[in-house]
This record gives C-alpha cells, structure tokens and sequence, in this order.
C-alpha cells in the first residue's frame, strides 16, 4: 500500500490496464493492492465482475457490478474464526434466481410506493407494480438486477465504484438518472456507501442497501437473540401491505421501541409477521450520525450503523422461507438474517409530511451509510 503511494502515476497505469484488459472466466487479477477482480459471467450481454476488497487487517468484502450486490463481508469473530456477517451465494447463477435482494442496490425508490401510482408537477406517473398492488424497491427490474459499470479507483484504501444510466420511463419512473455509488472498506472495519444521483427530470429517488445480516456468520442460528439499539423515538406504522399510514408514532411502551440495546426476539411475537417497519430516526439535519447498533454475543461481533438518512428500514427478514441456500449450503429460513436499510421514509411521493424524496434537475442527490464491524472480545 505504502509502494503505491510514491508511485501514483504507475499504479493509475495500472488500474487501467487492468479494468480494460479482458479477465477470462473465473480468472482473478489484482486490480491494485487490497483489490482483486474475477470474471462472474455475463447478464444482457455484459461482462460480470465480482470484486474482492480487502484491508490491512484482512476483512474481506466482495461486491460484484450485477446489481451492485454485497456478496460477502468476511470479518473475525472473538475466537478468531472467519465468517461472512451477510448472507449470499459465490456465483452469478444464485442471484439470477431472484433472491429477496440479498446484498444488493436498491433504486429507484427504495421500499414501497402504494398502489405505484404518484402525481408530481399536476403529472400522474404510473410503475411497474411487483408486490400486490405496490411498486417494491425499484419495480420489476430495479437497480438491483441490472449491470453496473465498474471502475476500482486509486485510492489509499480499496474502493469500487459502480455506475447506471437509468432511463427516462424504466420501471415507470420520469427522467434519466445517472447514479453513482461508491464502496469504499477501510482499515478501521467501516464498509462505506455513497450515493450520487442527477436527473434530467423531476423524480423521486430514494437509494439504499439491501444487506441481510447475521453476524454469527451461521444461519443456522436465527438474529433473534442479536441486540439492536435504534436511536428513533418514533416509527410510521403501515397498514396491511406494508404502506404507512402517513402517523408517526412514538415507539414508548411498544414493541418497537429499540432506543436501548434489547433482543430482537423479545417482543417480535407482538408484531404480526415480525419487524418491517421505518424508524423516524432522532438525528436533526443530514449530517453523518450513528443511528444504530446491532450486536451479538456468539460471536463479539458488532456492526453500528452510521447514515446521512432519516429513516431506518428494519426488516427481521420475516419473508425468508428456506427456498435459497446460504453459501455454506444451509436454508436461509425465517428470521435467520436482518436489515437495516437506510433511507427515506417508504411511499413519501404520496405523504407530504415526510421528507422529501423529490429530485430536480440541477439538484445532487448525496447519501452516505457506513456499516462498521466492531468486535467485543
Ligand atoms: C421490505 C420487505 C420486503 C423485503 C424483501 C424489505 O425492505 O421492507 O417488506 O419483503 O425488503 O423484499
């Protein structure tokens, strides 16, 4: 890492060389230190990367340009072992299958939009609807299921960045948006997400990650027994598909509160179905604030989650039935990994109370989440 400092120059070369010379299947090679790419196949005739991310410390996070995905992120537990504190498979064909958007980039709108019907500037938009009768996450081809361009940047710290040209009318959705996501892991254990966006026509946007965390690297245990301490006092409650009911609702003396430590397990037989809900997060302005903390005494491990965002999608993964394999070969059963997605509030273009999620022309979308791995020994 050191030797590339004083050699800018020669190390861009080689960044270069490497991103455009062809990589042949399964093939890895060393982009530049802390990062390796290998061929992953090919989806509507473009090439498949995954990239591996490595610090000084050898945790280990591989995302590849399909979908943006978050395949694995391999850190120590207290014994020393090493485990993957997200769930995913080690090819292209396990995500081609439509898992529940395991590890991946969410876009255009991030969570439901009701009825995938909203009116902006006197204009009626309506998108592809693929959850009842809502628009989920991005429609029936998010961002999660396309080719990102991928470009390993020269930095002091291996970093990633992806790009999508999202045209005007995909998904239903007005205006193009050029978005650009970067994925930085550095040495103190933070995987890093920023996003950027702009348009050339007023739109919602609202991006997130969709990381199913169990950070006793096994599902065969269930998160149930993890500790999470949410710093929101309120939450908007949903009706039955899941689309808020416009309330914001203070969390005191219900099953939602998480403003201290406690079990996900405690109280989630009192929420039917299991959590899967927006917090309204404390944090006052758009500034970077720890939000979050979810922990496990199996393994020491921690992750706190910092964001720029006002909401906080905690989902207990009440959805996962068993039907996909986790990359040890094991059911990926009901409650057996856990979201946190930061974001804005779900179906905001239909709720003028929440935050906005408007973007115009000229504007910048920005966000910035950091998931940080701490381990308590
Ligand atoms: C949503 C869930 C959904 C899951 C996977 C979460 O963000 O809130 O309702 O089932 O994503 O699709």
């Amino acid at each position: 890492m050191k030797l590339m400092n004083f050699l800018p120059v020669v190390s861009l070369i080689a960044v270069i060389v490497s991103c455009n010379s062809p990589v042949k299947d399964e093939e890895t090679v060393t982009v530049k230190a802390g990062i390796t790419k290998t061929d992953w196949g090919e989806f509507d005739s473009s090439k498949v990367y995954l990239y591996t991310l490595t610090n000084t410390k050898g945790t280990e996070v591989k995302i590849t340009n399909y979908g943006g995905i978050v395949t694995s992120f391999v850190t120590d537990d207290k014994a020393g072992n090493k485990s993957s504190i997200v769930i995913g498979f080690d090819s292209l064909s396990g995500y081609l299958a439509k898992p529940p958007y395991f590890g991946a980039l969410i876009g255009r709108y991030g969570n439901r939009i009701s009825d995938g019907k909203f009116t902006l500037d006197g204009t009626a938009y309506t998108l592809a609807t693929n959850n009842g009768k809502n628009a989920l996450h991005g429609g029936l081809k998010g961002f999660d299921k396309v080719v990102w361009t991928s470009t390993v940047m020269n930095d002091t710290v291996p970093s990633l960045t992806l790009n999508y040209l999202s045209k005007d009318g995909e998904e239903g959705y007005p205006g193009n948006l050029k978005v650009t996501v970067v994925y930085t892991l550095t040495d103190d254990d933070e995987l890093k997400i920023e996003y950027n966006a702009e348009t050339d026509k007023t739109t919602p946007v609202n991006l997130t990650n969709h990381s199913y965390f169990n950070l006793t690297g096994d599902v065969s245990n269930t998160i149930l027994n993890h500790k999470l301490m949410i710093d929101a006092d309120n939450y908007t409650p949903v009706d039955t598909t899941l689309i808020p009911t416009g309330e914001i609702k203070s969390v005191k003396g219900t099953p939602f509160d998480f403003t201290a430590a406690k079990a996900i397990g405690k109280e989630i037989d009192s929420v039917k179905g299991g959590y899967d809900h927006n917090w309204v997060l404390n944090k006052k302005d758009n500034s970077l604030q720890k939000v979050a903390v979810l922990s496990d005494s199996l393994s020491g491990r921690s992750v706190e989650v910092y964001s720029t965002e006002p909401g906080l999608q905690f989902y207990t993964g009440n959805f996962l039935d068993g039907t996909f394999i986790n990359r040890d070969g094991k059911h990926i059963n009901q409650h057996t990994a856990l979201c946190m997605e930061t974001q804005h509030f779900p179906d905001s273009p239909n709720e003028p109370s929440f935050p906005s999620t408007i973007l115009k022309p000229g504007e910048k979308y920005h966000s910035e989440t950091v998931y940080k791995v701490v381990l308590n020994k």
